[in-house]
């Protein structure tokens, strides 16, 4: 102990470097004992525990796969797969029964066959598992392709990375909980390992179950209100949208997923006006700059005194819709916002895992790209680097498996 501490020990034993630290120590404690009283909002004692919700499952069998129509849950993985040379039609039969036979044990609660980690299983937390499946793979199955089933053309604005670009197959692993995900797509990828490789993976996240109201339309890390012109599950209207109807893709759809990098850095120097008209709805509620409510319908021909759109022409909603082409183009918009580790000068390197579904991709979304191609302000701050298409095959009865209409 230094002389100086040794000098100022008093009767107690206790130094004054000692008095300091432990007065200050009782002083910050108080203050966050009293801060915490203050703001935390604990239940009174006796009150019910909050209830929990990692026992809630979705069904996984159906005449669509789960993870596209359940309300998003808070963290999706992401995975491609590429298959191993010689992988044929038979085996894409094993494959799929085993994934399949997986997916529908995990996500009721059950441990998948040889799970080494059968604790982890027991909490499904809204588990979904969602097959794609690659121009290759359908090949390979020796099915007949959808026309749409191929990359999309390039755009102008792409910086596309095949780290992050096309596969054979792919999963879509959905949760509640990260651990849950983390295990299920371990779980998978062990039992596809004999058949594939992992040929890129994206994880991504929304707001933690609980945080906010159920249905409540996520924001994006740009702080936008996204997803709000979106069809509505369980509608006739989703239904039409998003569902094919035909061959062994009747009860299947697209899916269509791009990694867009989102410069918020640059976003920061943009100011509020500016940025709700490069949208064309206010940040604040995701009402269109015509409306005050989020779901209000937008008046693309309001105009302002001086004879401007209130909606910019230059306006991301505008120019997905295809209003000025005389379209009202559809897709469902199931996306995931991403938050990589940031280097040199920056402070972040996020975006969005743009994923959507919708019964045609050269139909309903190449136009819709191809119009923000050529113009929408977000471009600015938007650039795409990774982009994939898949056949989103319809879910499967008990006794059957995904795919089994293209594999049987
Ligand atoms: C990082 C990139 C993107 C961001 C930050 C973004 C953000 C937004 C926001 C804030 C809205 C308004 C609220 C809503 O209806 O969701 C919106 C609408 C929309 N976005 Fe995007 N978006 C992005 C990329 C894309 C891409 C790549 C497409 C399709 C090619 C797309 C298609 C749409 C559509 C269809 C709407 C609804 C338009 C309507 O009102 O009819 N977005 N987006």
């Amino acid at each position: 102990m230094a002389a100086s501490d040794e000098g100022a020990r008093g009767r107690t034993g206790s130094t004054r470097r000692q008095f300091l630290l432990g007065g200050a120590a009782a002083g910050f404690g108080a203050v966050a004992a009293l801060s915490a009283e203050h703001t935390l909002d604990r239940p009174a004692a006796g009150a019910e525990p909050a209830p929990l919700h990692g026992t809630e499952t979705v069904p996984f069998h159906g005449a669509h796969q789960a993870g596209i129509a359940t309300d998003a849950q808070a963290y999706a993985t992401f995975v491609a797969l590429d298959l191993h040379d010689g992988v044929d039609r038979e085996a894409l039969g094993r494959l799929m029964r085993v994934l399949s036979d997986d997916a529908a044990r995990l996500t009721q609660g059950e441990a998948a066959l040889a799970d080494t980690e059968p604790e982890l299983a027991v909490v499904p937390a809204r588990l979904t598992v969602t097959f794609g499946f690659g121009p290759r793979f359908v090949e390979r199955a020796g099915g007949e392709a959808p026309s749409w089933l191929h990359p999309l053309p390039a755009f102008a604005v792409d910086r596309l990375e095949p780290g992050f670009s096309d596969g054979d197959m792919l999963l879509q692993v959905a949760a509640d909980d990260q651990l849950t995900v983390s295990h299920a797509t371990r779980m998978l990828l062990k039992d596809a390992r004999g058949f594939a490789d992992v040929r890129w993976t994206q994880r991504g996240f929304r707001r933690a179950h609980g945080s906010v109201a159920p249905g409540t339309t996520m924001r994006n890390l740009f702080g936008q209100v996204d997803g709000t012109a979106n069809p509505v599950p369980g509608t006739p209207d989703f239904d039409e949208v998003v569902w094919a109807t035909e061959g062994w893709m009747a009860g299947g759809t697209s899916a269509v997923v791009r990694r867009i990098h989102m410069d918020l850095d640059e976003w920061d120097t943009v100011g509020r006006a500016g940025r709700e008209q490069a949208v064309g709805r206010t940040q604040a509620s995701g009402a269109p700059l015509t409306g005050t409510a989020e779901h209000d319908e937008p008046d693309f021909t309001a105009r302002t005194d001086a004879g401007f759109s209130v909606i910019p022409e230059f306006s991301h909603v505008r120019r997905a819709r295809g209003v000025d082409e005389g379209r009202h183009d559809r897709i469902f918009r199931r996306g995931y916002n991403y938050d990589d580790t940031p280097s040199g000068d920056h402070v972040s390197d996020a975006g969005l895992i743009f994923a959507c579904f919708q019964a045609d991709v050269d139909r309903q979304f190449t136009p819709m790209q191809r119009r923000l191609a050529e113009l929408d302000l977000l471009n600015r701050w938007t650039t795409p680097i990774g982009s994939s298409v898949f056949a989103i095959p319809p879910g499967c009865e008990p006794g059957g498996f995904v795919g089994d209409t293209l594999l049987t």
